[in-house]
């Protein structure tokens, strides 16, 4: 069990041996989240049928045939949104479009149902919200940072993200995972003034935006997407602050509070992840939140 104390994200692992429903596994488990921890299941991953790795592996279905340009830029990013039922912003063709979808939906559910092992607590009030599916190859280091959702505001919850390396080559994906939470916030709260209007009007950009932003940004979303900001530009943060690697090998699974784990992409191609958002409330200490953390720090309610 990883030390709470850490002053850099552990990594817990755990293997497909792993009696998820013992009581003792599961308040690990519950913990290792709720502390800011990495949950590693080994061997656990999601997996492809033949006709999906086929389809993944064919660089004229998912890149157009620019392999190259897609390992420059990291696009396409795929996003399969819930509540819309397909692929938002995408150029892939038909009928292959429809079979990533299905391809997709078929882990929302395989996400859905491992959650229910893990945590059956988080899986009854977890919003599921969108899918993603990066198939390019990650050609340079993503930098230390929390996970924000501009389109999507959560509102104080918590994302709870699923992760599985699906490359079909077999390439491990690698991570970085940085410094404690409170850590990262106190070093960038100082400078972010909060306004009120965050929780006074309606009106503001999100409303511009409304046909795509999903629900009103809070303080939270807000304050959070403004310490992301400092944190990636900050130099001297991405060069110096500590860190660990970690590498994720093809057919893992990983689970994080991805508001709560500093972490970034260093390498690897053919990743999915299910975005879960998580009430506070429902965590067994919700003042480990995010949310609560934050609000805690600057003295100000943030939802
Ligand atoms: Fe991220």
């Amino acid at each position: 069990m990883a030390a709470a104390d850490s002053t850099i994200a552990e990594v817990l692992e755990f293997d497909e041996r792993t009696d998820f429903s013992a009581p003792d596994i599961r308040a690990q488990v519950r913990d290792a989240l709720e502390n800011g921890n990495v949950l590693y299941l080994k061997g656990c991953g999601f997996e492809l049928t033949e006709r999906e790795r086929a389809i993944i592996t064919d660089p004229k279905i998912i890149f157009r045939g620019n392999e190259q340009r897609a390992k420059r830029t990291g696009r396409p990013t795929l996003t399969f949104d819930m509540a819309v039922d397909r692929l938002l912003f995408n150029s892939i063709r038909m009928p292959e479009r429809r079979e990533i979808e299905a391809m997709l939906r078929r882990y929302s559910v395989w996400s859905r149902d491992l959650l229910e092992k893990l945590v059956p607590d988080f899986a009854r009030a977890c919003e599921q919200n969108r899918i993603i599916y990066r198939p390019a190859e990650r050609a340079q280091r993503q930098g230390l940072h929390v996970d924000t959702t501009y389109l999507y505001p959560t509102q104080g919850r918590s994302k709870l993200r699923i992760f599985c390396n699906i490359d079909p080559s077999g390439r491990p994906r690698e991570w970085e995972l940085g410094e404690r939470f409170e850590n990262f916030a106190q070093r960038y709260l100082p400078s972010i003034r909060i306004e009120r209007s965050w929780f006074e009007k309606t009106t503001d950009r999100a409303a511009s935006l409304a046909r795509i932003v999903t629900g009103q940004r809070t303080g939270y979303d807000h304050v959070l997407e403004k310490m992301r900001q400092l944190g990636k530009q900050d130099r001297d943060f991405q060069k110096k602050s500590p860190r660990r690697n970690f590498s994720f090998p093809a057919g893992s699974a990983w689970v994080a509070l991805t508001d709560v784990v500093l972490h970034g992409g260093v390498s690897g191609q053919h990743a999915l992840d299910q975005v879960f958002f998580l009430p506070p409330e429902v965590m067994r200490d919700p003042s480990r939140s995010a949310l609560r953390i934050l609000e805690r720090l600057s003295g100000h309610t943030l939802v």
